[in-house]
């Protein structure tokens, strides 16, 4: 087993001040004052990708240098799992955060990754769906909460329930752009219409600045003819949405969170790995691409 990316000595939670990474200071645009990127994985199908997604990407972006926190959404725990935060070290964690019991910084715990922090899903986190309810802002809880992390983490992403719960919506209220994985199968374009006018109503309602940021194929399987059709649909109808990269099927990946280790610690070398710090690498192009065509915006014509 490789573990190139394990740290020696896992710190129990982040320090307070904790600082941004050299890059996250400053934009590499000219010294600007930093933002993090705020970024929801979410498909209210279930098991399709989202937690795997979370957990390689985030541990991929941290491989790059960039500083990461991972919001664990899901009352079912994987994200935390697949990091190695054992149950009984969860005392703090997204339930705690979204009812003011906590600050993120007491939430966010250090994983055997550099630069990656997890607030993981406590065991409370099954009711407070029941419980958000009848809470005042309810769908910006979390949003709030986040609120003292701004500028401390170049990215933070929240693994979703397998749901369009007020859980999930409380991510995509906290959102800059939320990425969905799709996994090749029959049913993959199946109630994608549906999340995607969520997506719509959240911009509309709540948080003017949510985007479709993109579609990610999982589990593909490229000796499988519906895969590839799959993946030809998908491309048909999200277009340029959909990224280039595509994560095998790839069984080092599925046997990583038994470890408590992300594949890319587990088994760097694997195809799953190599595909999800490829991913990484696309989503850093991507953005910077986006922000150089805002910057000439600004700029006018006459730039
Ligand atoms: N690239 C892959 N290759 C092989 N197995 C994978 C791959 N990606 C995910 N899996 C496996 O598929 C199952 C579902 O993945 P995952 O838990 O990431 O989905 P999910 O969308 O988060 O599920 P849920 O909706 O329950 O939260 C897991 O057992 C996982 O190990
Ligand atoms: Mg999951």
């Amino acid at each position: 087993m490789t573990q190139p990316l394990a740290q020696n000595q896992a710190a129990t939670s982040a320090p307070d001040t904790a600082p941004a990474t050299d890059g996250a200071i400053a934009s590499a645009a000219g010294g600007s004052p930093h933002k993090t990127r705020y970024i929801s994985i979410s498909n209210q199908k279930g098991g399709v990708g989202k937690t795997t997604t979370t957990v390689n990407l985030a541990t991929a972006l941290a491989a790059i240098g960039k500083k990461v926190l991972v919001v664990d959404l899901d009352p079912q725990g994987n994200a935390s799992t697949g990091f190695g935060i054992d149950r009984a070290d969860r005392v703090n964690g997204t339930y705690e955060l979204l009812f003011g019991e906590c600050t993120v910084e007491q939430a966010a715990a250090a994983t055997k990754v550099p630069h990656l922090f997890v607030v993981p899903s406590s065991i409370h986190l099954s009711g407070a769906e029941i419980e958000l309810v009848d809470t005042e802002r309810r769908e910006s809880r979390l949003k709030e909460a986040l609120e003292r992390a701004q500028g401390k983490y170049d990215y933070v992403m929240f693994d979703c329930p397998p749901s369009l719960n007020l859980l999930t919506l409380n991510a995509l209220v906290a959102s800059d752009g939320v990425l969905v994985p799709l996994q090749c199968e029959f049913y993959a374009l199946e109630g994608l219409s549906h999340l995607v006018k969520t997506i719509e109503r959240v911009k509309n309602s709540f948080n003017d600045k949510l985007d479709l940021m993109g579609v990610v194929l999982t589990m593909y399987d490229k000796r499988n003819n519906l895969s590839n059709q799959v993946s030809d649909n998908v491309r048909e109808f999200f277009g340029d949405k959909v990224f280039q990269t595509v994560i095998p099927r790839n069984v080092r990946v599925s046997e990583a969170p038994s470890f408590g280790l992300p594949a890319i610690v587990y088994d760097l070398a694997c195809p799953g790995s190599q595909a999800y710090i490829h991913l990484a690498k696309e989503l850093l192009k991507r953005e910077r691409r986006e922000q150089e065509a805002q910057q000439k915006q600004i700029a006018g014509p006459a730039a």
